[in-house]
C-alpha cells in the first residue's frame, strides 16, 4: 500500500521478503537504542543476527496467522507492526500487536497507517476477534494512537516494567474487538 508523508516523502506498507532482513535488523537496532517503550533492550537486540532475522521474517512469509509488515521509506525501512495469533486453540481469537517507528519518522502518521494495515488484516481473518497488549503507562503517543483507534484500556499492571536504569513502570492492558 502506497501512501505520501506530510513532506512530500512516499510510504510504502508491505509484507517484507528475507532480501529485506539486513533492512529490517537495522531499524530493530535502531529502535531499540533509541527508545526504552519496547520490551527488548539494545543488548537483548544485538543478539540478532542476519540469519536470525532472515529466519524471522521467513516464519511470517506462509503463516496465515501472523502479520509481519514493514514501512519503507523512500527504500529505508523505518518501522513495522506485528500480530500474532495466540498458540493456544482457546485464544485463537487473540491476536497481539506490536508496532515501533523510529523516531525520526514519528509524527507523520506511519503508526496510524501501520496500525490500519494490521486491522485490516485482522477483520479478515477467519478466527481473530480481539487484539491485544501491554504499553507502558508512561508511553503517551502511543496511548494516544490506539486510543484515536477506540482501543479500551482495561486497567494497570503495577510495575510491569523494571526499566535497566532500576525504575519501575506500570503496563496498561488495552485490546479492540474488531468482530463479533
Ligand atoms: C507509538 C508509535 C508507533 C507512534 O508512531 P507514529 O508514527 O509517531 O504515530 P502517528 O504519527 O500515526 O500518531 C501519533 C499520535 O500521537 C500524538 N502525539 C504526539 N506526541 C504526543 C505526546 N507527547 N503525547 C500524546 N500524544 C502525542 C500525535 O498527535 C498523533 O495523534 P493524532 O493523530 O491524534 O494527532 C511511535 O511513537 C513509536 O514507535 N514509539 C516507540 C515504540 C513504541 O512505543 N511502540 C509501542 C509499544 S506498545
Amino acid at each position: 500500500m502506497q501512501h505520501f508523508l506530510p513532506n512530500g516523502q512516499q510510504l510504502v506498507i508491505r509484507r517484507p521478503s528475507v532480501k529485506d532482513a539486513a533492512a529490517c535488523l537495522h531499524c530493530f537496532l535502531q529502535l531499540t537504542k533509541e527508545t526504552d517503550f519496547l520490551l527488548y533492550t539494545h543488548e537483548e537486540a544485538r543478539t540478532f543476527d542476519l540469519p536470525s532475522e532472515e529466519a524471522f521474517i521467513k516464519a511470517y512469509e506462509h503463516n496465515p496467522d501472523n502479520l509481519f509488515l514493514v514501512a519503507e521509506v523512500d527504500g529505508m525501512v523505518v518501522g513495522s507492526v506485528s500480530l500474532n495469533q495466540s498458540r493456544f486453540r482457546k485464544q485463537h481469537h487473540m491476536a497481539l500487536l506490536g508496532i515501533a517507528v523510529l523516531h525520526k519518522y514519528w509524527n507523520m502518521g506511519i503508526g496510524r497507517r501501520l496500525l490500519t494495515a494490521a486491522i485490516r488484516w485482522a477483520e479478515e481473518h477467519p478466527k481473530i476477534t480481539t487484539i491485544h497488549f501491554d504499553v507502558l503507562a508512561t508511553n503517551e503517543r502511543a496511548i494516544q494512537l490506539y486510543r484515536n483507534f477506540n482501543f479500551s484500556e482495561h486497567g494497570r499492571m503495577p510495575g510491569g516494567i523494571r526499566q535497566p536504569d532500576g525504575s519501575m513502570v506500570d503496563l496498561v492492558i488495552m485490546s479492540k474487538r474488531i468482530k463479533p
